[in-house]
């Protein structure tokens, strides 16, 4: 089978999270799916069962279905196909502190060895580690430009080869120096050809001598005599050519690939300088001097070191650079004079791919390599190269080699801080012995055709590497012992394999019992449930007279006439059946426990159960397993809780009798010798109060005790109403009335009282003003009286 497309395993990983808890159907007997190999794409929980007498009873059992499904429907273990994914390590050597005194065997990359089993759709995650180890060799191979106009740098550079050495002795104690020149190709029009002299000393016109004109020229093999580079590059001559595009892609292409001549140590970081002053010609310029044959990124040196393709093939590409560069380990520096910069330059990622389109920025098309500005006579060479030395030491960029295809990798990086950073490859600004560690997941998306293969994650430049084996399991082991033209698929019209028919071309069925060619429309009749409905119910196909109902997305299509499938039944919550009960043909078939039409009613009443005993503490009903609280104002999961309710223990408006309350509570009698008010039991218990048939109010305690047994003592002797006494009450009313009336004469002989003596003190004052004459008694009252005429006026 094929590679399982992204879409379609998304789709399924979704109805993975809506079906997988419901039985019946799921994500692995929904697909409809005929053959082992295409089962175990389908989902990596999914299991084949690949024993013969497999499914004979139920009509919707499938081979492929969960693990556990298969186990409970039968299956023996051994008949049990269900690879599962696994990460081992197979070599994890600690990394490495210092590369000096460690004879060579340097660990930058942990683990180093890793086996991977993964199925279709299944990821994996491992962690790598990685170090940039102190005092790591480096191999330094510096590629000069040596067109005309590098006159003044060839001379800068021939007394710079011993402080460069000192300076990068600063780094490592393992240095080791080479040394290359290029100009261009040696055919018109990159060569000065005319007049004739020209092709011996292209200077002649110029009146200068120069060497002839060379495409790539190795001078120095890698050594660690820094006095020889130095003895070397004396020894150079400028040379020069006729356009201003140089031809230094070949020679960083050679300077790559011919390891062996130019001395590469695999345990080294190779920094391969390129300096130069122009542009540089790419794929395709060739062209123009006839030359067609593409690169084939192969070491063309001849005995004399130079470079004898350079007439033959064109200029590489950047893509074959890259290649190499990568392959080999190499990190190149572009030394560049300032006007030609731009061209070498890195770019900000955001306008990264729009600069990628419109020029040739090289270092973005270049991966991991670093620019530095040039002066006009490379005096600042050293420090460039410090500088890019120290810029490649403090990144850490992971690359992949050869991973298939199929295989997604993502990591997550964690830096210097143990910070996690999503979805990144790489680490800068480290020091050197900082350890950066990168989670990575690997997700299969298809089956290749291959069973298993080998690829490698490791850091841009380090030769160390994590090789990983990775065996994809999209295969069944009972395919191995497949029988061909088996008797048991209709006399040999097909292959068993795995417990089904797999059939020839032209039969069909389950047991290929049905052949192409036989078929007649009067079959078709058998297909049809009633008179002018559609063949199969419009779910399935008519075949050989029997209804081959269509696979659905949603789970199994069956019956006769495909009447039944397994997903169209009562749903609750978004789960089928409530996730309580098989959908069979549309009815949900309910699991122990739980009832009603779409089962999500449970039969529990233990959890109604109130910690007295009491279901729903008599306060409600238990439905489906939670108390639907009926007393008013009661509630919580067992109704236990009510602030309103007159007492704890009331139950009923008529109050039960005590031996009803004690049938209730399933006890025989009250344990009379514990008529102690005293004694209380704390937690548990419950302090309830109860009316009798007399009125007399019983105070009791309910509880359980540790055995779970129910205790239930009287606290306290029943309160009973008395009768009230009469006399009291007439006896205390009178003397109320008699207290009162006597306070009330008191009070008013009080007011009395002073009035009286107020009017006595009046008198007595009056009587004591008085002067008494006998024309003026003040009890004598004259005998005449007179009065004015108002209507008389005298006349
Ligand atoms: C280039 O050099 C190699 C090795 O010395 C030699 O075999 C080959 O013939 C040379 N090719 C050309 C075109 O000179
Ligand atoms: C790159 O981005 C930085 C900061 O955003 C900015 O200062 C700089 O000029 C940019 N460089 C280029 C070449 O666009
Ligand atoms: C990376 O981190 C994200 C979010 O924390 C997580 O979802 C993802 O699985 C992680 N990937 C790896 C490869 O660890
Ligand atoms: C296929 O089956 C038919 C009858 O079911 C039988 O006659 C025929 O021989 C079988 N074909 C092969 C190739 O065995
Ligand atoms: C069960 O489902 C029915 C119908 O959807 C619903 O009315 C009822 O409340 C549900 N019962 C429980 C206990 O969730
Ligand atoms: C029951 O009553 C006793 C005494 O009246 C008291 O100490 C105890 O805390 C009460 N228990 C509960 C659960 O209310």
């Amino acid at each position: 089978m094929g590679s399982l497309p992204l879409y379609r395993l998304l789709t399924l990983l979704f109805l993975l999270s809506a079906a997988s808890d419901v039985h019946g159907s799921n994500i692995c007997t929904s697909q409809g799916v005929t053959a082992c190999q295409q089962c175990l794409a389908v989902h990596p929980s999914c299991a084949w069962c690949s024993q013969e007498e497999f499914g004979k009873g139920g009509s919707s059992t499938s081979r492929c279905d969960l693990k556990e499904n298969l186990l409970k429907g039968g299956c023996s273990q051994a008949a049990l196909e269900f690879p599962t994914s696994s990460v081992t390590t197979q070599r994890d050597d600690p990394l490495s502190n210092k590369a000096s005194g460690t004879g060579g065997d340097v660990t930058q990359i942990k683990p180093q060895k890793l086996h991977m089993v993964l199925r279709p759709g299944d990821a994996q995650r491992f962690t790598v580690s990685v170090r940039q180890v102190a005092d790591y060799p480096v191999d330094l191979y510096y590629l000069m430009d040596l067109s005309f106009s590098m006159k003044d740098d060839l001379a800068r550079l021939v007394t710079l080869g011993n402080d460069l050495a000192k300076a990068m002795g600063r780094t490592t104690s393992n240095l080791r120096m080479g040394f290359g020149a290029f100009v261009d190709k040696t055919a018109s029009p990159f060569m000065v050809t005319y007049p004739p002299e020209s092709v011996v000393n292209p200077c002649d016109t110029i009146s200068e001598v120069c060497q002839a004109q060379f495409g790539f020229k190795h001078v120095l093999s890698l050594t660690e005599t820094v006095a020889r580079f130095t003895e070397e590059v004396e020894k150079q001559q400028v040379s020069r050519n006729r356009d201003a595009p140089e031809g230094g892609f070949d020679a960083v292409l050679q300077a790559v690939v011919c390891k062996e001549r130019i001395g590469w140590r695999p345990d080294a970081s190779h920094l391969l300088v390129f300096t130069t002053d122009a542009k540089t010609h790419i794929a395709l310029d060739g062209r123009i001097a006839g030359i067609v044959q593409p690169n084939d990124g192969l070491c063309h040196l001849d005995s004399d070191n130079v470079y004898n393709k350079t007439t033959v093939l064109d200029y590489p590409s950047l893509g074959l650079i890259n290649e190499k560069i990568s392959d080999n380990n190499i990190n190149l520096i572009f030394a560049v004079t300032k006007y030609v910069e731009p061209l070498y330059k890195e770019t900000n990622l955001t306008d990264c791919f729009s600069a990628a389109l419109l020029s040739q920025e090289y270092s973005n098309l270049i991966a991991g390599t670093t620019v530095g500005t040039l002066s006009d006579d490379s005096g600042n060479v050293i420090q460039l190269i410090e500088q890019a030395y120290a810029k490649i030491r403090s990144e850490v960029e992971l690359e992949q080699v050869d991973v298939p295809e199929e295989l997604d990798l993502s990591f997550n990086a964690t830096c210097l801080n143990g910070e996690v950073i999503k979805g990144l490859k790489s680490c800068s600004g480290l020091k050197i012995g900082d350890t950066v560690s990168f989670s990575v997941e690997a997700q299969l998306r298809g089956c290749p055709k291959e069973k298993s293969r080998t690829f490698s994650i490791k850091p841009r430049g380090f030769k160390d590497s994590l090789d990983i084996t990775v065996e994809f399991a999209c295969g069944c082991n009972c395919e191995a012992s497949a029988v061909v033209d088996s008797p048991l698929c209709s006399d040999g019209n097909g292959t068993r394999e795995c417990g089904v028919c797999q059939c020839h071309q032209g039969r069909l069925g389950p047991h290929c019992e049905c052949s192409v060619e036989d078929y007649s429309p009067s079959d078709d009749a058998n297909c049809i449930p009633k008179p002018g409905s559609p063949i199969c119910n419009g779910r399935g196909d008519c075949l050989c007279g029997q209804c081959s109902c269509h696979a659905s997305e949603f789970g199994q299509v069956w019956g006769k006439y495909c009447e039944c499938d397994d997903f169209n039944c009562l749903r609750f919550k978004g789960a089928l059946c409530s996730g309580h009960g098989k959908c069979s043909c549309g009815i949900c078939q309910c699991d122990a426990g739980w009832k009603g039409e779409n089962c999500n009613c449970s039969t529990r009443i233990d959890t109604c159960t109130s910690s007295i005993g009491l279901l729903c503490t008599g306060r409600g009903n238990c439905e489906c397993g939670v108390c639907q609280c009926t007393q008013p104002g009661a509630y919580g999961e067992t109704c236990e809780k009510c602030p309103t309710c007159p007492d704890s223990c009331t139950i009923k408006k008529t109050p039960p009798t005590l031996q009803q309350l004690l049938n209730r509570l399933k006890l025989d009698s009250l344990s009379s010798h514990d008529f102690l008010p005293s004694v209380f039991h704390d937690t548990n218990a419950v302090n309830c109060s109860y009316k009798d048939v007399d009125d007399c109010v019983v105070h009791f305690q309910y509880y359980e005790d540790d055995s779970g047994k129910s205790i239930l003592f009287v606290v306290k002797e029943p309160e009973c109403p008395e009768g009230p006494d009469i006399l009291v009450v007439l006896l205390a009313v009178a003397g109320a009335i008699l207290l009162l009336g006597l306070a009330g004469l008191l009070i008013w002989k009080l007011l009395v009282t002073i009035h009286d003596r107020r009017e006595f003190a009046k008198f007595e004052e009056e009587r004591a003003k008085a002067k008494w004459d006998t024309a003026n008694n003040p009890l004598y009252k004259q005998a005449t009286s007179t009065f004015k005429n108002v209507a008389y006026r005298g006349n």
